[in-house]
């Protein structure tokens, strides 16, 4: 498994995803409670960057029809989207937010 360097923590404001581009994937970037998830940018029913979407409760919404994906499994618990999103491992290192895109969790 191999982490890169996606950004700074100081970077990411809590609750407001940012997206990344490692290895030529999209990746959205979530910091909430106290806990940094990288999550695949692209919603599982659309192409549509789930950066864009709310962060509530560990889940990111997505803005066209609304399925929320759950941060830790990439899961969607509302329709219409019923596939999971690919999610990535996070390490925190000083202020740098490392993730490894080579293998989803
Ligand atoms: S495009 Fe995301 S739920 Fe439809």
């Amino acid at each position: 498994m191999t982490f890169q360097r996606a950004c700074g923590l100081s970077e990411l404001e809590e609750d407001t995803p940012k997206r990344v581009e490692l290895d030529g994937t999209p990746v959205s970037l979530v910091h909430t409670g106290g806990e940094v998830f990288a999550i695949n940018d692209i919603c599982s029913h659309a192409n549509v960057s789930l950066s864009e979407g709310e962060v509530d409760d560990c889940h990111i919404e997505c803005w066209l029809h609304g399925s929320r994906f759950d941060l830790r499994s990439g899961k969607p618990d509302s329709l219409p989207a019923t596939r999971p999103v690919p999610v990535y491992p996070v390490k925190i290192e000083g202020d740098d937010v490392l993730v490894s895109v080579t293998q989803e969790s």
